[in-house]
């Protein structure tokens, strides 16, 4: 497995891989969730890149940039035992040089939720994700539903300016209470990490009611919201049920709806997700 820092070197590279290549984008600190990413790419493609990078430019001032775990050696041990070819991992200085103003902004679908409670977050992915694909330029690349906002962004980008890769969506790992995989998940004390087990409770509660024949929206959402209520370490930042494109709010559930939900934890904030469905 190679480890490649420059951009020109990943590009001289390239011309000799076979395709199709795979990207996997990543900030590192890598669990199962991304793994089992690094696994549907390999089994899909002839050539798999994993990328590691804490991208700088999709944290607010406030956020956790500067904390974000780390485990560089450790993750390439996995994905070395994954069988992925090349693992690129550049600096914030050959990502973002002197000069650098260029930014994609996709509009409508960052409008709410993520993108009005991390104002610039989608940007910064939207921006770092269309340089990765070109670098890369990969047929495919690898996203998991747990960051759904993130899926639908990016794949309006690939559309809007007509990218000519796949994306493919993997469904989201989780702990054995449902706990979705989070590199952040490690923020959490014992007492904190006992209380994460609401925000899948609420999400399949969610599911039972729409199973079970209710369409009404707001109902589902109210009872999200009374099982987040519930846990007193647990303080919700948002809840609501979307179109899983648009990220539109959904009245009704006639057609399969996205619940979304964010949570803060003590310090840490959450988020997950679960398509509602008859
Ligand atoms: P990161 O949080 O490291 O996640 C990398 C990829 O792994 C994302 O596509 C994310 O949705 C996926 N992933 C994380 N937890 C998962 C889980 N429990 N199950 C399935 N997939 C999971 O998302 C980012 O990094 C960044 O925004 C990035 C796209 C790399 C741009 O910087």
């Amino acid at each position: 497995m190679e480890v490649i820092r420059e951009i020109a070197t990943l590009k001289a590279e390239r011309a000799s891989w076979a395709r199709p290549i795979g990207v996997v984008p990543t900030m590192g600190y890598l669990h199962q969730g991304h793994i089992e990413l690094a696994r549907r790419a390999r089994r899909d493609c002839a050539t798999v890149v994993v990328t590691i990078f804490v991208n700088p430019t999709q944290f607010g001032p406030t956020e956790d940039f500067g904390r974000y775990p780390r485990a560089f050696e450790r993750d390439l041990d996995m994905l070395r035992a994954e069988g992925v070819d090349a693992v690129f991992a550049p600096s914030p200085a050959e990502m973002y040089p002197p000069g650098f103003s260029t930014w994609v902004s996709v509009e409508e679908v960052t409008s709410r939720l993520e993108g009005a409670s991390r104002p610039g977050h989608f940007r910064g992915v939207a921006t770092v994700c269309n340089k990765l694909f070109n670098i890369v330029d990969a047929n495919r690349a690898y996203f998991g539903q747990k960051d759904g906002q993130q899926v639908a962004v990016i794949i309006r980008m690939v559309r809007d300016l007509n990218m000519n890769l796949e994306i493919v969506v993997v469904p989201t790992v989780r702990e054995s209470d449902g706990l979705a995989m989070s590199s952040r998940n490690t923020y959490l004390n014992e007492a904190e990490r006992a209380a994460a087990g609401a925000l899948y409770r609420a999400l399949t509660v969610a599911r039972d009611m729409r199973r079970g024949g209710c369409m009404d929206a707001a109902a589902v959402l109210r009872t999200m919201g009374e099982v987040i209520g519930a846990e007193p370490l647990a303080h919700l930042d948002y809840a609501d049920v979307v179109d899983p494109e648009s990220f539109r709010k959904l009245e009704t559930l006639e057609t399969p709806g996205l619940a979304v939900l964010a949570v803060r934890i003590g310090a840490t904030r959450l988020i997950d997700n679960m398509l509602l469905e008859g």
